[in-house]
């Protein structure tokens, strides 16, 4: 697997907001909304995956204005209600392609997620923006690899329609941190983890190994983003004597989250975090206590 853009981010031109964050006495969080108001997204990946922000304070307790224009992302592709989407049979190189283009733009909008977390809840503990910062990178590497491969197949991102699920989650939550927790990367992360490996096979059955690849990677790292939401959402729920399980059911009905439906990836979602009343209550089989 070929990755595209190996060296450190270096801005050529003078862009204050992608310099050093001491030197310019910049926060990491203050850069996280500058990066997410770019609008090309290849722009935005490369400069996300190749910072190095290691030394940059994290600022957690500034209060940033939110901008207009959240989130920057291209004219291309046209955003879509999910049932304008026209289904495409994976065995033609179009409808390959068309696959590769939605999950490239699931890693569009999931670095949008990650940024935003970051920038967006403050007088949290440093490790927490950490955490997402990370998270952010590897999104900006999924992205990037899903782009390389659909080029191979003679597409860019933005040739197919696509739709804007993910981030409308993002608006609704967007003042309520326990909320986004439970229903950004507890559920619709959560559910890629679920839908991967039948994808994978997909692909798998028509040849394309170099897609699968891919795909296992974006899985083995997918788990690691929803073990950090569950365990930012957890560390919440105790801190506020909430009950974890009973909080998400609460949250999933006032916020018209998804209904989740199976095959569930069970072990992918222990290795996440998800307690076994968790799991239990998710295949329809409630543990009594
Ligand atoms: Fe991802
Ligand atoms: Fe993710």
């Amino acid at each position: 697997m070929t990755l595209p853009h190996t060296d450190t981010y270096q801005p050529t031109a003078p862009t204050p907001h992608l310099m050093n964050g001491q030197a310019r006495g910049r926060s990491l969080r203050a850069q996280a909304l500058q990066l997410l108001l770019l609008s090309n997204t290849q722009d935005k990946a490369h400069a996300v995956r190749t910072l190095d922000a290691r030394d940059w304070p994290v600022d957690a307790q500034a209060q940033l204005q939110e901008p207009d224009g959240l989130p920057g992302r291209p004219l291309h592709p046209q955003l879509v209600h999910p049932s304008a989407l026209a289904k495409r049979a994976v065995g033609s190189p179009e409808g390959r392609a068309s696959l590769i283009h939605a999950l490239t733009h699931i890693e569009a909008n999931a670095i949008n997620l990650a940024l935003d977390v970051v920038w967006r809840f403050g007088d949290m503990p440093e490790v927490f923006y950490r955490d997402w910062w990370q998270v952010a990178v590897e999104e900006a590497l999924h992205f990037e690899l899903l782009e390389a491969h659909l080029q191979t197949l003679g597409y860019a991102y933005g040739d197919f329609p696509a739709h804007d699920g993910l981030w409308d989650m993002a608006a609704k939550t967007k003042g309520d941190l326990l909320a986004r927790l439970a229903l950004v990367p507890r559920t619709l992360e959560a559910r890629g983890l679920d839908a991967t490996p039948a994808i994978r096979n997909k692909l798998v059955s028509v040849g394309d190994q170099a897609g699968a690849a891919i795909l296992d990677l974006i899985l083995q790292d997918e788990i690691g983003h929803v073990a950090i939401g569950n365990r930012w959402y957890n560390t919440l729920c105790a801190e506020r004597d909430l009950d974890p399980a009973l909080t998400y059911t609460q949250l999933a009905d006032l916020f018209e989250a998804p209904m989740l439906k199976g095959p569930f990836n069970l072990p992918a979602r222990r290795a996440a975090g998800f307690s076994d009343t968790e799991l239990a209550t998710l295949c329809g089989t409630p543990q009594t206590a």
